[in-house]
């Protein structure tokens, strides 16, 4: 997405969004805005907000930490699934095209509903699971056990992923997608938990899981740079393993 033009302070940018009200029962448009750069390394964001405050206050998007940290703001952005906050304007092609993220139903505009996403979430049961007693202080983890996190404790659940996941379009009422696997092996990897069987032996399904067929849009449509297909195939290797 680096082909657009140059974007200087005072120019003017043009975006067709994605417009959709479905309680008026009128189809979804594109409608045309255009926005002028008032600030260097302005991102996506920041002309939703110009449009949102200054020409349209019906414009409906979700945002909050304008960090990227939230993972609230996913949206797909000239075909490719990415975080309005962190996206610069410069160098995308215009029109920048912007609507919401594909394979979810439409809210309104640029929301989509994540009900089935965070219900697939919570199948996984993404918290730690012991069976011995607590520790009177912390859970312990020696630093090699620690780093098996890395690239997987710092999904923020944005959705990029798994909605640019053909699989999950096809099969999402079964397939767990890329988000909520990658989450899952974050608790498998996880040295303190002692459900890893029972973590497995959930996963071990022909559409849960082995729906994955290593197209890998996932891994190109993270913002956090993370690895959906390695953590899927980490869990399919756990699970032969466990049988070896
Ligand atoms: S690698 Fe698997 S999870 Fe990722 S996009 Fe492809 S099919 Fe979906
Ligand atoms: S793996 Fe990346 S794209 Fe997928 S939900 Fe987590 S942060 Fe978002
Ligand atoms: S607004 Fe929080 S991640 Fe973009």
């Amino acid at each position: 997405m680096t082909d657009g033009p140059t974007t200087t302070l005072g120019t003017t940018i043009t975006l067709d969004i994605f417009r959709y009200h479905p309680e008026q029962g009128k189809k979804p448009i594109m409608q045309r805005f255009h926005v002028t750069i008032n600030k260097s390394g302005m991102k996506l964001l920041d002309a939703l907000n110009s449009i949102k405050w200054h020409q349209d206050n019906t414009l409906t998007y979700r945002r909050s930490c304008g960090e990227g940290v939230c993972g609230s703001d996913g949206v797909n952005i000239n075909g490719v699934n990415g975080l309005a906050c962190i996206t610069p304007i410069e160098g995308l092609k215009q029109p920048i095209e912007i609507r919401p993220l594909p394979g979810m139903s439409v809210i309104r505009d640029l929301v989509v509903d994540m009900t089935h996403f965070f219900d697939q979430y919570r199948s996984i049961k993404p918290w730690m699971q012991t069976t011995t007693p607590t520790p009177e202080h912390e859970h312990l983890q020696t630093p090699r056990e620690r780093q098996q996190l890395n690239g997987l404790y710092e999904c923020i659940l944005c959705g990029c992923c798994t909605t640019s996941c053909p699989s999950w379009w096809w099969n999402g009422d079964k397939f767990l997608g890329p988000a909520t696997l990658l989450q899952a092996n974050r608790w498998i990897q996880d040295s303190r938990d002692e459900a890893t069987e029972e973590r497995l032996e959930h996963l071990e399904d022909n559409f849960k899981l082995y729906r994955c067929h290593q197209i890998m849009n996932c891994m190109q449509a993270c913002p956090k740079s993370l690895n959906p297909t390695k953590a899927i195939n980490e869990i399919k290797r756990a699970i032969v393993e466990r049988k070896g």
